[in-house]
């Protein structure tokens, strides 16, 4: 499952628009429903107006109905090199609003080597209303 996951993130970098910073990184989301929310960063002039490859993933998947998530696998290469990349501040608050503190994430950090962390490890005292 998680090598599943990790490959279809993966597979998501040759969508990446990125001319302006040159990273690469997509993202496969794991609904609870079974089904898998694809993901890649998208960038533009307007540096601010960058959506990551993480919550392009969750609006696509929020957009069409699901609600229940339990892991998310994150691809990242940096000019073309794989690197590791951990997500954002905004990003985890997106999740944070979607999914408990169990939910999974999945870094890739090479061919069939990945990290696993928690949302509750990487926003721990979060924010909530
Ligand atoms: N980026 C993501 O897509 N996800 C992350 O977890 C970190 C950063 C993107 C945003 C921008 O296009 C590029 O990587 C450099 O910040």
């Amino acid at each position: 499952m998680i090598e599943n996951l990790c490959k279809i993130a993966i597979e998501q970098l040759e969508f990446s628009y990125s001319p302006y910073s040159k990273c690469k990184v997509g993202a496969a989301l794991l609904a609870k429903s079974g089904k898998i929310y694809t993901g890649c960063n998208i960038e533009n002039a307007s540096f601010g107006a960058t959506n990551c490859a993480e919550r392009t993933a969750f609006f696509k998947a929020i957009s069409e109905g699901e609600k229940d998530f339990n892991a998310i696998a994150i691809a990242a290469q940096k000019d073309g090199n794989p690197v590791e990349f951990l997500p954002c501040g905004i990003c985890r608050q997106v999740m944070a609003e979607f999914c408990d503190g169990d939910f999974k994430i999945f870094t890739v950090k090479g061919e069939n080597q990945f990290s696993e962390y928690t949302l509750s490890r990487l926003l721990p005292n979060l924010f909530s209303l």
